[in-house]
């Protein structure tokens, strides 16, 4: 689904990403790791398109899309939920939403859409008309997953979505990625939480200063202490 090659990213003279590969398989859940800095939020922009200066390879869904802009990645059914949430204030849950909708104007697709995305994230279900920005900093989070996933998405990016929130609601969103996998979503997750993250996925990269430093299998590096004490203690 996605192949990533040789990819490089500068910010300004800052040469960031240096060569990063990485591939996700549809239907997989693929988490990526690292220390802070490492370049994990770089990879997902560049993916996404939002980093200016780039080169290498980035395939989906068969396509190069490395030179293309951020919406045309979007329309292909590429998904990006930043680490930053982007609640819009002033809005409700359900307007945010409809924000997320590629085709809007279509009323009753768009309801039967949010009564879709209602059922599988009960939370939000019961705060359809409450102004987001009124709710926790999970359920804003969730929202911004929620969002993303409205204009169904085949493959949706994920920058540390359980940061700052509390743990009944991380395995709860979890739950929820499990949820998504199942029903067809491919998922390449940035995650601090990783005993969670491995547990849910398939496969596991490590970053570090720009580079991947270690790939393999979720279930090898669970079951493997001492790989986990050198890549995963940051
Ligand atoms: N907008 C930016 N301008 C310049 N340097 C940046 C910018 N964003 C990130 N960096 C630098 O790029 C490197 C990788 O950052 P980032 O991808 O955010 O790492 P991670 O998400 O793994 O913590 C860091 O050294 C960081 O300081
Ligand atoms: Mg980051």
């Amino acid at each position: 689904m996605l192949r990533v090659a040789d990819l490089n990213a500068w910010y300004g003279h800052s040469h960031i990403l240096q060569g990063v590969g990485l591939e996700v398989g549809r239907g997989e859940i693929v988490t990526l790791i690292g220390r802070n800095g490492a370049g994990k939020t770089t990879t997902l922009k560049s993916i996404m398109g939002l980093v200016g200066r780039r080169t290498g390879s980035v395939q989906f869904d068969g396509a190069e899309i490395l030179a293309e802009p951020a919406h045309r990645r979007f329309h292909r059914g590429l998904a990006y939920v930043p680490e930053e949430r982007r609640i819009v204030p002033g809005l409700t849950v359900e307007e945010n939403l409809r924000l997320g909708i590629i085709a809007a104007g279509n009323r009753a697709r768009e309801a039967a859409m949010i009564e879709r995305i209602a059922e599988t994230f009960p939370r939000l279900k019961q705060r359809l008309k409450q102004d987001a920005i009124t709710m926790s900093g999970g359920e804003q989070q969730m929202l911004a997953i929620a969002r993303a996933l409205m204009a169904e998405p085949k493959m949706i990016l994920l920058d540390e979505p359980s940061e700052g929130i509390m743990p009944i609601l991380v395995d709860e969103m979890f739950e929820q990625f499990r949820r998504m996998r199942d029903a067809g979503t491919t998922i390449l997750l940035v995650e601090q939480n990783v005993e969670l993250a491995l547990a849910l996925s398939s496969r596991v990269y490590v970053m570090d200063q720009g580079v991947v430093v270690h790939h393999g299998t979720a279930a090898a590096m669970l079951a493997d202490s001492e790989l986990r004490d050198r890549y995963c203690s940051v």
